[in-house]
């Protein structure tokens, strides 16, 4: 069914700015941590410094005898809580057991949270909280995971079965690479900090503002924990980035609805940056790998093996080495992850996890066979293209990542290439080139969607979704405004509150193929029922007609090809009682019978000082294919902010860890470094086509992770190319260079 509007008119895929910029750039955006309450309480946590043991006393005198102290909380005085002693797992929960703020006496790791200072006003909960001292009975802690390899155990992981026989295939293949890799812990850093404002109402409900990529999420962990069946609602109309750190609920969430439940008030509690630092991150990761390819690069066998780390608590796990089964074409594959539990957090989904890492692996060893084989790093993956993903023994729904290689290397200039290392130069500095290809997947989750006419004729659209920066308020209203046949300016798109139509957490980059598609269904929906209402009287000028012969303009529902024949909406909704429209979208059945994905391919300029070793980034071409893009403008944002984020991973982030007292040290935005403008040069995103109607009516997969799967081996393969050397330990910092 298709709707009023045009390829041309459509307000699908055009680059239109982002409906909710106005309200951003004015302050009038809230944020969960901004929200004002009559008589609101402000909550400080306090953290733990040792890693492992248990809290023989907590001293909590000094803090209470702070005038403006309403409560100190431990475990030792927080309320009850019926959902502590049964298994609980929220959506994006790992395999184990969720960690439960102060839940007995035991510390599982440094910068836990073992107390809630609440105030009238946060400096004073602050200083309150610095008052409180701890005497710990210390456990030894194993922290390192380089140190504790030996401790590794099977991966709960979904991993392919083995393919043909790669040791084998390795051993007689002509041309091999045999290659080790790390990566750090990352954490997310989003510029809003975690916070959550809790709205004591009447009769012990709660209202709460929370910074969450899932408020339905949110709001079933707090109604299954604390048994309030039906008294929570989550609200999170603007999000200030989150990138994973929002799939979970934070541990300020259920300190600030303990808080608010023992003193019948509201209460915030917002996390201080350093304390962004004490709960989810990217895991550190160790990937020994194998390539064998014959003479001409054709590859014979993959072997990939990731280790990562978790707690002791949960089993986090995350694709890391399926790409390497299915992003090129190879016979014989085999496939390893492991776990090494450490006296840490949990780790968490960050921006594509495991393919961030997983890809960064692949990709640099692919271009370590390109030399040994002396073949250019392109040409060895366009010959080692499949369109089939032999993991599920599938064909890809659409794949074009030919066209990413080709447009990219155009866009680049990549022809030129001279494939000797050292070969370029810019008066002192040595110029590298570098490419990878990357890949995400394109799921699709059920998610529902209500379409209505309000009583000034306007659309009004709504799902329990969220937009943590990424623009779905607006390309949820392009969606909507094309099925109905509405002018944008005629519709408005609500989320971010968990009473709306059910949706799934925002991630994974499916929100526009999950969430879109209901909308797009409502819309389409809403449309036939208000023709169905204005053809009931018989005499109506309306009979007969299908939708694709009305239109809608300025409020009113006309025939296209006689406009004087025409009702005003708001006239039909007075009528009729509201006209509302909501529906539940599954992913089609067609979807099973393919793999989908999304594909890119990048390639990175890198210009290093031959003196000083720094590296500066010139440029970055991402060509990217990911299905119909709603919205240019800000799908091109995701991917800008995917590349700076992979050239962050390539040169710039890590936390590190003090492993004798097991706590992460650079816990600021002054040390947990990042890129500035200074250091991004030119970034081209370019988008190819690629036709798709299997993954869904609207035919896009989505975008965002993809955005930064490849960069940071592209950028090491770049300083490869021109420096002669392998740097296999991310960052690539000036120390692993010179
Ligand atoms: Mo993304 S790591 O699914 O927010």
């Amino acid at each position: 069914m298709n709707a009023t509007h045009s390829p041309e008119t459509s307000p699908v895929g055009k680059a239109l700015d982002r409906v909710d910029g106005p309200l951003k750039v004015q302050g009038q955006a809230h944020y969960a941590g901004e929200f004002a309450l009559p008589g609101l309480l402000y909550g400080s946590v306090v953290n733990s410094n040792i890693a492992s043991g248990r809290l023989r006393s907590i001293d909590t005198r000094a803090a209470e005898a702070v005038a403006g102290v309403e409560l100190v909380l431990t475990h030792l005085n927080r309320p009850s809580i019926a959902g502590y002693d049964k298994p609980y797992e929220d959506d994006d929960a790992a395999d184990g057991s969720p960690f439960r703020p102060l839940y007995n006496d035991r510390i599982l790791y440094n910068g836990q949270p073992v107390a809630l200072v609440v105030a009238a006003d946060p400096e004073l909960a602050h200083y309150a909280a610095s008052l409180i001292t701890i005497d710990y009975e210390q456990d030894p802690h194993a922290t390192d995971l380089q140190a504790q390899l030996e401790h590794m155990k099977k991966a709960p992981a979904d991993l392919p079965d083995p393919r043909g026989d790669a040791q084998q295939a390795l051993e007689s293949a002509a041309v091999k690479v045999e290659v080790q890799y790390s990566t750090p812990a990352e954490h997310h850093n989003p510029m809003e900090p975690h916070a959550s404002t809790v709205h004591y109402l009447q009769g012990g409900k709660l209202d709460i503002y929370d910074k969450t990529q899932g408020v339905q999420n949110c709001m079933r962990y707090l109604e299954d924990v604390f048994a309030m069946q039906g008294q929570i609602r989550i609200l999170s109309p603007f999000v200030g980035g989150a990138f994973g750190s929002g799939l979970r609920p934070q541990y300020q969430l259920p300190l600030a609805v303990m808080a608010a439940l023992k003193l019948k008030r509201s209460v915030r509690v917002t996390l201080k940056r350093q304390q962004m630092f004490t709960f989810g991150y990217r895991p550190p990761t160790v990937h020994r790998l194998s390539l064998g390819a014959s003479r001409d690069g054709q590859l014979q066998a993959i072997t990939h093996q990731t280790i990562g780390q978790t707690s002791r608590f949960e089993d986090y796990t995350e694709n890391e080495v399926q790409w390497s089964g299915m992003l090129y074409k190879c016979p014989n594959v085999a496939l390893d992850y492991q776990l090494v539990p450490l006296d840490v957090y949990t780790p968490l989904d960050m921006r594509a996890p495991g393919a961030t890492t997983g890809v960064y692996a692949l990709e640099c060893a692919m271009d370590e066979l390109a030399y040994a084989a002396n073949i250019d790093p392109l040409a060895l993956r366009q010959k080692n293209f499949t369109d089939h993903n032999a993991n599920e023994d599938k064909p890809y729904s659409s794949k074009a990542l030919m066209a990413c290689y080709a447009q990219g290397a155009e866009r680049f200039g990549w022809s030129k290439r001279d494939m000797a290392p050292r070969s370029m130069r810019d008066g002192h500095q040595l110029v590298g080139w570098g490419m990878a290809s990357g890949i995400w997947e394109a799921l699709q989750m059920p998610a529902s969607a209500k379409a209505c006419i309000d009583a000034t004729g306007k659309l009004i659209v709504s799902s329990a979704t969220t937009d943590i920066g990424t623009g779905t308020y607006t390309v949820m209203a392009q969606i909507a405004a094309e099925a109905m046949g509405f002018a944008m300016d005629q519709v408005e798109f609500k989320l971010g509150d968990s009473s709306l139509s059910e949706a799934p957490l925002q991630g994974g980059s499916f929100t526009v193929s999950s969430v879109g598609s209901a909308v797009q269904k409502a819309c389409q929906e809403l449309r036939l029922k208000l023709l169905d209402c204005v053809q009931q009287s018989p005499a109506s000028h309306f009979s007969g007609k299908t939708t694709d012969e009305i239109d809608f303009a300025d409020g009113w529902l006309f025939i296209r090809e006689a406009p004087e024949h025409r009702v005003k909406l708001t006239d039909i909704a007075a009528e009729t009682g509201a006209l509302e429209v909501e529906v539940s979208v599954e992913p089609g059945e067609v979807r099973d019978g393919y793999a989908t994905g999304t594909h890119s391919a990048v390639f990175v300029e890198v210009k290093v000082d031959e003196d000083t070793g720094m590296i500066k980034i010139s440029r970055v071409v991402s060509a990217i294919a990911a299905g119909r893009v709603v919205n240019p403008k800000t799908a091109g944002n995701q991917i800008a902010g995917g590349v700076v984020w992979g050239v962050s991973q390539a040169l710039h982030e890590e936390t590190q860890m003090d492993h004798n007292l097991g706590r992460f040290m650079n816990h600021s935005l002054a040390e947990y470094h990042i890129p500035v403008q200074a250091d991004i040069g030119d970034i081209d995103v370019l988008f190819v086509e690629e036709h798709d109607e299997i993954v869904n009516a609207l035919g896009s997969k989505g975008v965002g992770e993809i955005g930064i799967v490849g960069v940071a081996a592209a950028v090491s393969n770049a300083i490869y190319h021109a420096t002669g050397k392998r740097v296999r330990d991310l960052p690539v910092t000036l120390d692993k260079l010179l």
